[in-house]
């Protein structure tokens, strides 16, 4: 065990959230219904949660409460117009059980980015990142340390108007709700390569955490999950071949040496926190990192070649995921995932960093 110095959030943003956010705890915690042994994603939720309301000019009545419904009006903008936006964070515990959330500020800044793209108000640092601190702090003993398992953190914001005419609310609600999460996927993916329903054009929110992102993906996923795939593999929409991202994760596909993922340009896609992550970490293992525009061609011709060695998916939930089947028009690629020795180095590089097994050089990670 080594010890290790991690950031810790700045005293002023702390400072600013300990004097605005109030606490009310709860009195009767359910954490002992929770089977820390068997986690599944996205179904248990920790004690606490974190709302806010921004009321046409400022952030107000932050308060930090036990986890519970929102009252939101049938004629909540939100319902009908879709300006949605969320956020997607994990937190571990290190080696000594102290829990660090990782790389918090690049979703903070993401988050804005989304709300900028959604016509939707900021959110301060203070509620962000001190709201994120302090609910881990109180809900500490939520955040598993089984391997694989983290306090998936799901910060969000909605419109909150109560008017069905078609505009930009002018009033927010601000939320964050922890659950504790095993792994997304239990299993190698089989992805069906998309080439009619697109999910992203240039100009479009593609690059945003946008709601509706997600709910444009449910039919094409439901008519893939039909034909036995777990996710789609987006392309562009202009030529249907250069590839975008796979389900809700960033894609890499290793070749001979290289390791490449799609560049951002198009804004199509969402600059994902781990995709940054897993770029360098294969820059330490040696790869050389493209990060340009690859076709499905490409993928179909290094397969056939040879030199096609592994396809993985990468995202907050899922961490990496690797792909099993890849299959497009007539190709169908298979790929035995037990020889995957670069995604499995790359996941263990960044599990150690993620849960201190190592030092923290790159200042990824935010002590709680
Ligand atoms: C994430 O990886 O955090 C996501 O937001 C993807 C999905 C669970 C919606």
């Amino acid at each position: 065990m080594m010890a290790v110095d991690y950031p810790t959030a700045k005293s002023t943003v702390m400072e600013e959230a300990l004097q605005k956010i109030k606490v009310t705890k709860t009195t009767k915690s359910r954490l002992s219904e929770v089977d820390f042994n068997n986690l599944v994603f996205g179904k248990k939720y920790a004690d606490h949660m974190l709302v806010a309301d921004f009321d046409g000019k400022e952030w107000k009545n932050a308060q930090i409460i036990p986890f519970q419904n929102l009252s939101v009006s049938p004629s909540n903008a939100a319902w009908h117009y879709g300006q949605a936006i969320f956020e997607g964070i994990k937190a571990y515990n290190d080696q000594e059980g102290h829990p660090m959330i990782f790389r918090p500020h690049d979703n903070f800044a993401r988050f804005n980015k989304s709300a900028e793209r959604m016509g939707m108000p900021e959110v301060p640092e203070w509620l962000f990142i001190g709201g994120l601190a302090m609910l881990i702090d109180l809900d500490r003993a939520w955040v598993p340390s089984n391997e694989g398992c983290s306090l998936y953190l799901r910060p969000f914001m909605i419109a909150a108007d109560e008017f069905i005419g078609v505009r930009p609310s002018d009033t927010y609600k601000f939320a964050i709700i922890n659950s504790p999460s095993g792994p997304y996927f239990n299993k190698p993916i089989h992805l069906l390569v998309q080439d009619k329903y697109v999910r992203a054009f240039p100009g479009g929110v593609g690059y945003a955490k946008a709601a509706g992102n997600y709910g444009g993906a449910m039919y094409p996923t439901i008519q893939a999950r039909k034909q036995g795939y777990d996710q789609i593999l987006w392309v562009d929409g202009y030529e249907h071949k250069y590839l975008q991202e796979c389900g809700t994760m960033n894609v890499f596909v290793i070749i001979g040496n290289k390791a490449i993922t799609p560049d951002l340009d198009s804004g199509t896609i969402l600059a994902g926190v781990t995709r940054a992550s897993v770029m360098e970490v294969l820059g330490d293992m040696g790869f050389t990192v493209e990060e340009r525009a690859i076709s499905i061609d490409e993928v179909v011709a290094a397969h056939q070649n040879g030199t096609l060695r592994e396809v993985f998916g990468t995202g907050t939930a899922a961490s990496v995921a690797y792909v099993e089947e890849l299959d497009y028009q007539e190709h169908k690629i298979a790929l035995d995932t037990t020889k995957y020795t670069v995604g499995a180095e790359v996941i263990e590089r960044l599990d150690a960093i993620r849960t201190g097994k190592v030092a923290d050089d790159k200042g990824w990670n935010l002590r709680v």
